[in-house]
């Protein structure tokens, strides 16, 4: 039987790679390979999961150096050679195998001021926004992350500058700043302007070309950018 040779990462910040060899299969994902170790080779691997259809982003892991949803990568796509190496992602504290601590990552969401600030109460009725209008379509090009961490993983900004907000919590302040029934934009803004806000980007594009969503978190960037900067000159935020 053909078999794959899978390294796996073990243990915490100080573990190291484990080797095992996997049965090849016919369309066969690096989540089965996965899935396989643990229910026949060891079931003490830890690593996480839910949906295995591409739609929670939970399976995200670093693969081969490359961050990815392992449920959606086939292993014909991505084995060297017949081998694989899966670790954690990168940029966050290891739990334990292969699972990141996503704390922090989501915290920076909190620091950018990712939650929406409602105008209306339940007496209002709904609001109507024009679907044609800049700011909504600036927002539905960027409103459908799903937190999976993989384009922070990527990211060689917040590798350097552990404070650095990062792609994914930029993105989500982007898409609020874009909706027009949100009153927190100017404190949004203030908290993206800062040090380690969306001028630390170096616009290097590893987000916008990992990320399993085609979304372009650099573009989002980009615009909090000329709006903080727009709104530095109109004395609206103080310097960082
Ligand atoms: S922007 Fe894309 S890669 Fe980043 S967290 Fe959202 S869905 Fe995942
Ligand atoms: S474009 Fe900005 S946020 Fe995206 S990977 Fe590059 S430095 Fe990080
Ligand atoms: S398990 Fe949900 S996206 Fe992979």
């Amino acid at each position: 039987m053909e078999t794959l040779k899978v390294e796996v990462w073990r243990g915490g910040e100080d573990g190291k790679f484990q080797a095992f060899e996997v049965p090849r299969r016919a369309s066969q994902t690096v989540l089965d390979v996965v899935t396989h170790i643990q229910r026949f080779l060891d079931p003490t691997l830890a690593y996480r999961f839910a949906c295995r259809v591409g739609m929670c982003g939970s399976c995200a892991m670093t693969v081969n150096g490359k961050p990815r949803w392992t449920c959606r990568t086939h292993v014909d796509g991505v084995a060297r050679d017949g081998e694989l190496r899966l670790a954690p992602l990168a940029n966050l504290p290891v739990v334990r195998d292969l699972v990141a601590d996503m704390r922090e990552f989501f915290d920076k969401w909190a620091r950018a001021r990712g939650r929406f600030v409602p105008t209306a109460t339940r007496k209002d009725d709904f609001a109507r926004v024009d679907p044609r209008s800049k700011a909504r379509r600036e927002a539905d090009a960027a409103i459908e992350c799903i937190g999976c961490g993989v384009c922070y993983a990527a990211c060689d900004v917040v590798k350097w500058n552990p404070d650095y907000l990062g792609p994914a919590a930029l993105n989500r302040a982007w898409t609020l700043q874009m909706d027009a029934r949100d009153a927190g934009h100017a404190g949004r803004l203030a908290a993206v302007a800062g040090d380690a806000g969306c001028h630390s980007c170096h616009t290097m594009m590893s987000c916008t070309e990992r990320c399993p969503k085609q979304l372009s978190p650099t573009r989002s960037i980009a615009g909090l950018k000329r709006a903080s900067l727009a709104a530095l000159l109109a004395g609206e935020v103080e310097a960082p």
